[in-house]
């Protein structure tokens, strides 16, 4: 349900609607425990065991194991129920935000010019041009994707955007969604305790969740956040202002920023560069590159790279890049890590990767030990197959 959206630009849904954001929640509960387990049985008893009759040996990619997999029956009613429940998510709370589109954008505006809790500024570009892999597509089949706008002024994309994350991750992102960064950024902090950052560019932050924890870190530094969607900025900064953090939320694109050289300590995006092209991938490390201090550091939160997991795990993760609208999702996956921050001009040396628990799971101790024991991303217990909730991170510094 939308309970994690514990601000003042909260939807009130009927209790119909509650009623079906709680069953879509049940239903991708099952689909993702009952029935993703029942799938790797079939691959584990009947798939794999035809492929090495076949072809005398295991296969080596997911590609492989995706060919072998389509025909399944299981394999279709997993792909069937998995878009089923995804495209309900939406549907579950879409109606809720139509009926108050101009409520919200009512608040959102009040809240963004209210300094009584924070002083956050909002930067929207009237002459912004939005990126063709955004404005073409409804990514992760988000109807509207995260820049329509319905109104002038409209923050109901930013809406839907929080609202079905509330619905979708059912519970496991935190009181605020915000745990990955909270815990990727506290990671960061335990394991690099003299480090002073004065300014933090969180690339592509949506409406915030990945901004507001590195204020909580570093409360005097200056944050901001990009994102290409003007009804994302608005309500992350609308939201920012709710909770009293003071932020900066710009619509820019995280290629070209416009910021000067050498004037950002961190640079961060959190499940950012996966919904971005290759090309355009490595156009957002130059540009990262260009902006950090020398002793800065650039940091991401994402999906694990294939080359981390097994077969089968890569095929199950990079589903989503054929079914879910998420067309760039396998290709970042293929991509190396270190070559891409090398590529971008970062020294190989400086690169570094590590797993963070999730804060709001197993608490600040189990950040505290991981950190202290420096555990490298070097298995396959990593993303969604980790045992628990962990969140893999790479990033490297600047000479
Ligand atoms: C999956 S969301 C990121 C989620 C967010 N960081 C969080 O943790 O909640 C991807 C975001 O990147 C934005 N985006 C895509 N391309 C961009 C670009 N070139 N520059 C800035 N933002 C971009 C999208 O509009 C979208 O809001």
């Amino acid at each position: 349900m939308t309970e994690n959206v514990n601000h003042d630009l909260k939807v009130d849904y009927t209790r119909d609607e509650r009623a079906r954001q709680h069953f879509v929640m049940g239903m991708r509960n099952h689909v993702l425990n009952n029935v993703a387990v029942n799938l790797r049985t079939v691959y584990q008893q009947k798939v794999e065991p035809a492929f090495v009759r076949a072809k005398k040996r295991k296969p080596k990619s997911g590609p492989e194991i995706h060919k072998a997999m389509k025909g399944e029956t299981l394999f279709k009613y997993y792909s069937n129920l998995r878009c089923n429940t995804q495209e309900s998510v939406w549907r579950s709370v879409i109606p809720g935000v139509e009926r108050e589109v101009d409520d919200v954008k009512r608040r959102a505006q009040v809240l963004s010019q209210s300094t009584e809790k924070a002083h956050g500024t909002l930067e929207v570009d009237p002459k912004f041009v939005v990126p063709r892999y955004v404005a073409e597509l409804d990514v992760h089949l988000m109807p509207g994707n995260y820049h329509e706008e319905h109104i002038s002024g409209d923050v109901s994309q930013g809406a839907i955007y929080d609202n079905g994350l509330s619905v979708f991750a059912m519970g496991l992102l935190g009181p605020r969604m915000e745990d990955i960064t909270q815990s990727v950024s506290t990671y960061f902090q335990l394991r690099n305790p003299d480090f002073k950052p004065k300014r933090i560019l969180d690339m592509g932050c949506t409406v915030g969740h990945s901004t507001l924890p590195w204020k909580d870190r570093y409360p005097e530094a200056e944050v901001i956040g990009v994102d290409v969607g003007a009804p994302m900025v608005r309500y992350a900064h609308a939201r920012a202002q709710n909770y009293g953090v003071t932020a900066t939320f710009a619509q820019k694109d995280a290629e070209f920023t416009g910021y000067d050289d050498e004037s950002f300590d961190i640079i961060y995006s959190c499940m950012f560069l996966h919904e971005v092209p290759g090309k355009n991938i490595r156009n957002i490390l130059k540009e990262a590159h260009r902006m950090l201090k020398p002793g800065g550091v650039m940091i991401h939160y994402e999906l694990p790279p294939n080359d981390l997991m097994s077969p089968y795990d890569g095929f199950y993760l990079d589903w989503d890049a054929y079914y879910n609208k998420e067309p760039f999702y396998k290709p970042f996956r293929d991509m190396s890590p270190i070559d891409e921050c090398a590529r971008a001009g970062f020294s190989k040396k400086s690169f570094f990767n590590y797993i963070a628990p999730s804060m709001s799971f197993y608490g600040l101790d189990a950040l505290k030990k991981a950190a202290n024991e420096d555990k490298a991303a070097t298995d396959s217990s990593v993303g969604r197959f980790a045992d628990g909730v962990k969140w893999f991170t790479f990033g490297a510094w600047k000479n």
